[in-house]
């Protein structure tokens, strides 16, 4: 079994606590990282908050092999500093993803049209990217640190199938360098067929393609936000948020249904999970079956599947992995 957790808006929308949920619950045998290190992926192992800049988020139990995907690219020492907390026998990566060095960062933090216009995180991921089209960039086989953990991702996640894969998406739909909201968007496609081509497998293997929306919508960095709220009003919902990299505070919106409905037409998913319920509805709060929810929850989760045409299998309803209402087998079966 094949699964593609994949983000419907600009990213945090709480793929990591899906993903670390799923890793809790399917006990897969792999899972794999895409993206870079301008991506946070925040999980809470054992009540304490983890930002995660290289390793997937099944980090959070113990059995699977955590890898990076060949078109990811990493920085050696985060990678190393989250091998370490892993456990290093279980770390893994591809000896064709990029490595960010020093001058990448550099580069980006002089480039205006990026750190000003953009927005950028200035994480040298898009200077390293650049570098990479142009074939200069130097990729993981290359480092003697990282030897001890190189592997052949592609072949792994081929032979681990059976056992189960959670593939890892990264940042969202609109900031795909190819579907977002150009010029303010980053330097990868993070749809469902990106992140998929990023890892090498091809889109027949993915047996689900689960959407993660957030029950209202942010954004950090420059760019379009319908429907944006002043961010005093965002601080009176509860939906005032920090950006897990940079600190730098996300704007905030209410859900919307358009652009949920244009990820869905880029995604392509067979299921949709729906993240932070119980900072819409406070009383959903920390729910696991949907007969605990309130019936404005209810009736507002069904109206949008109504309006998606996908079921919604997932629920998020505190920051733990287990604040999740999983309807996966009422919904798809078996
Ligand atoms: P860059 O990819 O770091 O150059 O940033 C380009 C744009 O994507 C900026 O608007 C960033 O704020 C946004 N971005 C990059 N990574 C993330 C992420 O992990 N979450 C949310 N936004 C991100
Ligand atoms: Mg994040």
């Amino acid at each position: 079994m094949l699964t593609v957790v994949v983000d419907g808006f600009f990213g945090d929308t709480g793929k990591g606590k899906v993903v670390s949920y799923l890793a809790a619950v399917d006990r897969p045998a792999l899972c794999v990282r895409t993206g870079a290190p301008n991506a946070g992926h925040t999980v809470v192992l054992n009540g304490r908050e983890l930002v995660l800049r290289a390793l997937p988020s099944c980090i959070v139990v113990d059995g699977p092999v955590l890898a990076v995907a060949p078109g990811a690219l990493t920085r050696i020492d985060v990678f190393l500093g989250e091998a370490r907390l892993a456990g290093m026998h279980r770390a893994k990566v591809d000896g064709n993803t990029g490595i960010i060095e020093e001058r990448h960062v550099e580069v980006e933090r002089r480039d205006q049209h990026l750190m000003g216009t953009v927005g950028s995180t200035g994480q040298g991921v898009g200077a390293a990217m650049a570098e990479r089209v142009l074939r200069r960039l130097r990729l993981a086989r290359e480092f003697r640190e990282l030897e001890p953990y190189i592997a052949d991702v592609p072949a792994m996640v081929h032979e681990m199938r059976g056992m189960g894969v959670v593939v890892e998406g990264t940042q969202g739909t609109f900031l795909s360098l190819y579907h977002g909201t150009y010029p303010y968007v980053t330097s990868r496609d993070v749809t469902a067929s990106g992140i998929l081509s990023e890892v090498g497998v091809g889109p027949k293997a993915a047996d689900h393609v689960v959407l993660v929306f957030k029950a209202y919508v942010t954004r950090v960095g420059a760019g379009p936000l319908p429907g944006e709220l002043p961010p005093e009003e965002a601080e009176k919902r509860g939906w005032a948020e920090r950006g897990a990299v940079t600190g730098r505070p996300r704007r905030a919106a209410p859900f919307n249904l358009e652009l949920a409905r244009r990820a869905v037409l880029l995604n392509d998913p067979d299921q949709v999970a729906v993240t932070k319920l119980d900072v819409l509805f406070p009383a959903a709060s920390g729910a696991t079956r949907w007969d605990q929810l309130p019936q404005d929850a209810r009736r507002w989760i069904q109206s949008l599947e109504d309006s998606l045409n996908v079921p919604i299998t997932l629920l998020g309803t505190g920051p733990e992995p287990r604040h999740m209402v999983d309807m996966r087998r009422e919904k798809l079966g078996p």
